[in-house]
C-alpha cells in the first residue's frame, strides 16, 4: 500500500483527479469542534458499500457506512477491537444513489458529528470517543470514485 499522500494523482492533461481508494490521510492536529471533513466523489455503478472512517489510532471514532445494497447508512465505532450499536436512522429514503456524485461535509461539533450530503443536513452522531484531539486520521474505502478530500 502506498504511504499517506495528501495530493491526488493527476495524469497531465486529466480532465478531473481522482484520489486513491483507499484513501488514507492525516488530520495535524487532531479534530476540534467546528472542524470540517469533506469528502466527494461518485458511487460506484455496481456498488455494495463505501464507508469514510475517522480513526483515533486503532480505535475508529466514527465509521460512516453507506451499504448500497441494504439501503441503509450504518454509523457505529470501534472501540478497543468493538464495535459498538450500530445507528441507522435516516429522515429520507437512501440518498446514496450508484453513479451518482456526492459530498459528504462531517462537521464536528463539541458533542457530536453532523453529517450533511450535497449541503443539506443528513443526520447527527454524538461523540463516543470524546478525545477529540486524538482522532486524527481519515480513511475512505469502498465501492466509490474518489474526487476530493479536505481536512
Ligand atoms: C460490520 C461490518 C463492518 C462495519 C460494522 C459497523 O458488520 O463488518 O465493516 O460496517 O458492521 O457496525
Amino acid at each position: 500500500m502506498s504511504s499517506q499522500r495528501s495530493q491526488p494523482a493527476q495524469a497531465p492533461g486529466a480532465k478531473s483527479k481522482t484520489y486513491p481508494v483507499p484513501y488514507f490521510t492525516s488530520i495535524p492536529g487532531g479534530l476540534q469542534p467546528s472542524q470540517v471533513i469533506s469528502v466527494s466523489g461518485t458511487v460506484l455503478p455496481n456498488a455494495k458499500r463505501f464507508h469514510i472512517n475517522l480513526l483515533a489510532g486503532s480505535d475508529i471514532a466514527f465509521h460512516l457506512n453507506p451499504r448500497l445494497s441494504e439501503k441503509t447508512v450504518v454509523r457505529n465505532s470501534k472501540i478497543k477491537g468493538s464495535w459498538g450499536s450500530e445507528e441507522k436512522s435516516l429522515p429520507v429514503s437512501m440518498p446514496f444513489i450508484p453513479g451518482h456524485s456526492f459530498k459528504v461535509e462531517i462537521i464536528c461539533e463539541a458533542q457530536c458529528y453532523r453529517v450533511a450530503l450535497d449541503g443539506q443536513h443528513l443526520l447527527a452522531y454524538t461523540h463516543r470517543l470524546k478525545h477529540l484531539p486524538a482522532i486524527n486520521a481519515l480513511e475512505v474505502a469502498g465501492d466509490i470514485q474518489l474526487t476530493d478530500v479536505q481536512v
